[in-house]
């Protein structure tokens, strides 16, 4: 189908930096540079320096960030780890490749971790906390961060969709004992296949993770430990670094569509609308995510004017088979996989697309 707006372009984005990163790839592929060379360290330091940690470990994706993070913390076979339902697998499939088990809590009107139910899920075997920063927003760290430590609990971030954002002044995948990133295509960071990282201040969470992802080779010569093949390709890395330049106005566009989408589309009672930013927390819209009540009915309407939008998990993750997480009971979770539906935001979009998608929206509902 041939859509008026995508839910994300591409082609656009690359046509965008083209010329800079055809040249790059060129010249890292005559250098013949392709696995752990100077790109991958230089977008490293990049991305430490842009959060303000430590160390940055490059990895093949976010889901590895994810189990190598909690591998390295030493969970295992026996030990609770609390995320949410209300996320992709990855923040709950990590627990479970580790060996331990996910406890599943709620989610508040703002998408993310229901701190005050947090406390009451932590048992003696619970042994981390996964808080997943979902389309782009923080949770309420300091809340977090005061019980983890109350109960002496790692706290491992889901960075994936929040690169850039920050809660009261502290940047995403600073704060844990770890951030996990991914650089999946459509992510506000993203590379031309997978790609992930993890960043911490701790140095020996840093070390084994650069030993996981490389089959545990200190050197050529001298393996300490089982490990895996999950680095980020160096090519890739080349690529990531010319568009991290271009994060923050990347960033300052799409919070500038959130404020378009949020003032115009603010008369319609039938949705609700994301949470503006406001002094403690600094968005990056990852995703703009609606609750809208005949969601169904608007994503076809949507489609059939050309409109490109994106259901996520019209069934939450507790509820499929395969997962054998069907005890838990999340009313609010289950409610929210019926209601949301995101909106295209991307920079690339024009004020015109914009309120081509605002019309369409307020014309469903007015029709
Ligand atoms: C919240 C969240 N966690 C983890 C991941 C996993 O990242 P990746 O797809 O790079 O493995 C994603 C990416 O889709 C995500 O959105």
């Amino acid at each position: 189908m041939d859509f008026k707006v995508r839910f994300v372009n591409y082609s656009l984005q690359y046509q965008n930096l083209k010329e800079e990163i055809d040249a790059t790839m060129q010249d890292v592929l005559n250098r013949g540079d392709l696995i752990n060379r100077q790109d991958v360290e230089e977008f490293e330091s990049g991305v430490a320096s842009f959060i303000g940690v430590k160390h940055a470990v490059s990895l093949n994706s976010g889901t590895d960030a994810l189990i190598f993070a909690l591998m390295a913390a030493g969970v295992g076979s026996g030990d609770e780890v609390i995320t949410v339902s209300h996320t992709f697998v990855a923040s709950i499939s990590c627990i479970a490749h580790c060996g331990a088990t996910p406890i599943l809590i709620e989610v508040r009107e703002d998408f993310n971790m229901d701190v005050d139910k947090l406390e009451q899920a932590i048992t003696p075997k619970t042994k981390a906390i996964i808080p997943v920063y979902l389309n782009g927003r923080m949770c309420d760290m300091e809340k977090i961060m005061a019980i983890a430590e109350k109960h002496n609990l790692i706290v491992v971030e889901d960075s994936a969709q929040a690169l850039g954002a920050k809660f009261k002044g502290e940047p995403s995948g600073s704060i844990g004992l770890a951030g996990c990133f991914s650089f999946y295509p459509a992510k506000i960071l993203g590379c031309f296949g997978d790609g992930g990282m993890l960043t911490t201040n701790d140095s020996a969470i840093a070390e084994k993770v650069t030993l996981l992802r490389d089959h545990g080779q200190k050197t050529k010569t001298d393996i300490l430990c089982y490990g895996f093949t999950s680095r980020l390709d160096n090519l890739q890395a080349a690529v990531l670094s010319i568009r991290l330049r271009c994060l923050p106005e990347n960033i300052r566009k799409r919070r500038e569509i959130a404020e378009i989408y949020n003032n115009k589309l603010a008369d319609v009672t039938e949705i609700k609308l994301p949470p503006a930013p406001n002094d403690e927390y600094f968005d990056v819209y990852q995703n703009y995510v609606l609750k809208a009540q005949k969601r169904d009915e608007l994503f076809a309407y949507l489609k059939e004017n050309g409109v490109e939008t994106l259901i996520k998990d019209p069934i939450p993750n507790h509820w499929h088979k395969g997962l054998n997480l069907s005890h838990f009971v999340l009313p609010y979770t289950e409610q929210l996989a019926k209601e949301v539906i995101s909106l295209p935001m991307y920079p690339e979009l024009t004020n015109k697309q914009v309120d081509y998608v605002i019309d369409c929206v307020h014309n469903f509902y007015l029709k």
